[in-house]
């Protein structure tokens, strides 16, 4: 992860870097660094933590200086200190880099052989030592930036700006992508286009393997052979890139509150006039199988829509988390479509998953929120589920409406495949429709779940618990519980739990059971009677008909409007998002930048 900025501009660019960093500390925060030109000279200044830190150093030791280059950091290799901070810096030689130098070490002994030791723990450090290595031996910094590039193995972003030379940075691309913003007289590169978005729309992406010398009067770019390659500038639309708390305590408070308005965007979009309305190419009537992939909160909603492909379209279908995925190499039928779901577009497992793919099924598709990522720009059809920006790391407003955009593939494949009768499609689409507005009514229990929440924030551990496509809801809440509130909770198939897991429940473990009044809520009754038969502690979240059968015993209900089958995941998702929401309110934690996370993970 970590984020990247560079500005070669005509008036002071610390402020500018900074505002960018702003930008970009979703990729990382566990320290912030810059470094500009100042009087001919590289001078930078570090700080660990978020970039307030960096901010306020900046404040009492000012950096002059028209060019410049910033970072925000998300630790890979050593610890977030000072020294591991970028820029990174060696004789007349700048650095910042987002992504892993995978032959780091191999690269080390190199320069050691050369007399060249070390001063940091990262892996970034020694693209710096390379540089100035090849400088030393008489290269120009372009030549000696190209000679480094050639030496590592890895995904990178790279940018180099140099002692002496005011009208130069030098940006690479392996792996991690690079925007490059177009100015008067200025340019800028960055990790992406909301980072540039003060400054510039006018954007060119960097392809895989390029690199580019840039200079106020523009940027030559070179392909990965070192051939001029010509990249097409584009206007980006980057009003949607504003990001404000709007009147909200938590940026990920105002993402849960948003859900009915962005998911009413959603249904305009896939659902106009009571009619499913998908990208051409989406025939799945001849398929043999679906591939979903995608990580984290993103492959829970993949989780989901599993068991409505299955359901309403009869159609075999494979999930897997990324990372497994790229590297066990499934065989995959041509028949097939792979569908990569992210909010970012940018996840590096993710992106790699679809990069396997192409050419081995008949088509690849991205469900993504950012419409220029990489994972939009490089599948076959890209739809947005148009959430909006979405700025706490923990996920929230991005599921519910991947959710929609899945449920609506779900519905074309069933209509495809002969599975749904029009009527029923009516009744789903229906069912659908009328979502925000029950998206509605349930964030009206958020005073009664910030109460519940007090209870849950002296738990050790909390298991959820849920049936068929909630099951993967439970998993989701147990997530979203223990990345912003830090409380161990795991995420279990209802009828599993007498396999293993019971073993925990004890009154000391909140149980919260997901169960709408479904085709298998007494199934999912049964197992919440053998949790409180145990003195497990109960928290049942269901409709009117299923408290009014069920809530006995229970230590707490949470009443949820009626929805129809298989649609509930969409609407449970907000009370498991308020749960963990206001449980780590009540904990005091950093709810929108929890510690040790990101919110675009482009390291593997
Ligand atoms: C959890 C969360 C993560 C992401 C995961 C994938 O709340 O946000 O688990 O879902 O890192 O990220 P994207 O969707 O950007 O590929």
């Amino acid at each position: 992860m970590c984020g990247i900025i560079g500005v070669l501009g005509n008036h002071e660019v610390a402020p500018l870097l900074v505002e960018s960093l702003k930008r970009l500390e979703y990729r990382g925060y566990d320290s912030a660094g810059i470094a500009t030109i100042n009087s001919g000279r590289l001078d930078r200044r570090r700080a660990v933590g978020k970039l307030v830190n960096l901010s306020d150093l900046l404040v009492h030791e000012p950096l002059a200086g028209k060019s410049g280059i910033g970072h925000t950091r998300w630790a890979t290799h050593g610890a977030a200190t000072t020294v591991n901070a970028h820029p990174h810096m060696s004789g007349k030689v700048a650095v910042v880099h987002n992504g892993i130098i995978e032959n780091f070490r191999e690269l080390r002994a190199e320069l050691a052989e050369a007399g060249i030791a070390p001063q940091t723990q990262t892996d970034t450090e020694t693209v710096a030592l390379l540089t100035r290595m090849f400088m030393d031996r008489g290269m120009t910094p372009r030549e000696a930036a190209v000679a480094t590039l050639k030496k590592l193995d890895g995904a990178f972003a790279l940018l180099w700006l140099f002692d002496g030379e005011i009208d130069l940075m030098i940006a690479a691309r392996k792996g991690s992508p690079l925007a490059i913003g177009h100015g008067e007289g200025e340019m800028f590169v960055g990790s992406d286009a909301i980072a540039l978005a003060p400054m510039t729309d006018r954007i060119t992406y960097l392809a895989e393997g390029d690199y580019a010398f840039v200079t106020r009067a523009g940027a030559e770019i070179f392909d990965a052979e070192g051939r001029r390659a010509n990249r097409d500038e584009q206007r980006i639309d980057l009003g949607a890139a504003r990001v404000e708390k709007a009147g909200y305590k938590h940026f990920m408070a105002k993402e849960i509150a948003e859900q009915p308005v962005v998911l009413g965007d959603a249904l305009r979009h896939y659902l106009p006039n009571g009619q499913l309305n998908l990208p051409e190419g989406l025939d799945f009537a001849d398929l043999d199988r679906l591939t979903l992939v995608a990580c984290g909160t993103a492959f829970y909603a993949c989780s989901v829509a599993k068991y409505w492909f299955e359901q309403l379209a009869g159609l075999p279908c494979e999930i897997d988390v990324a990372s497994e995925f790229r590297y066990r190499e499934p065989p995959l039928p041509k028949r097939s479509f792979a569908i990569f779901v992210s909010q970012s577009g940018e996840t590096a497992d993710t992106l790699a998953a679809l990069r396997y793919c192409h050419e081995k099924v008949a088509k690849t598709v991205a469900v993504v929120n950012v419409p220029t990522s990489s994972i939009a720009r490089e599948c076959d059809i890209a739809l947005p589920i148009l959430a909006g920006v979405e700025v706490g790391v923990a996920s929230t407003k991005a599921f519910t409406c991947q959710l929609l955009v899945l449920a609506a593939m779900a519905l074309k494949a069933g209509v495809d495949r002969g599975h749904i009768a029009p009527a029923d499609l009516d009744e789903h689409l229906t069912t659908l429709r009328a979502l925000p507005g029950l998206m509605n009514t349930t964030l009206g229990c958020s005073e009664q779940i910030e109460k519940l929440a007090e209870r849950l924030a002296e738990a050790q551990d909390i298991l959820f618990l849920g049936r068929g496509p909630m099951f993967p809801l439970a998993l989701e809440g147990a997530l979203k519980l223990k990345e912003i509130s830090y409380i161990h909770a795991e995420g279990y198939a209802s009828g599993e739990l007498k396999h293993g897991p019971i073993a925990l429940i004890d009154r000391s473990v909140p149980v919260i059971v997901l169960a709408p009044h479904d085709r298998l809520f007494d199934k999912t009754v049964s197992n919440m009677q053998e949790v409180m038969a145990r003195h497990g502690e109960v928290l049942l979240i269901s409709d009117g008909k299923g408290l009014a059968a069920a809530s006995e015993g229970t230590w707490a209900t949470l009443k949820m409007p009626a929805v129809a089958e298989p649609w509930a995941p969409i609407l449970y998702a907000v009370p498991a998002q308020l749960l963990a929401y206001y449980t780590a309110v009540a904990k005091g934690t950093d709810v929108d930048q929890p510690r040790n996370l990101a919110k675009s993970v482009t390291v593997e």
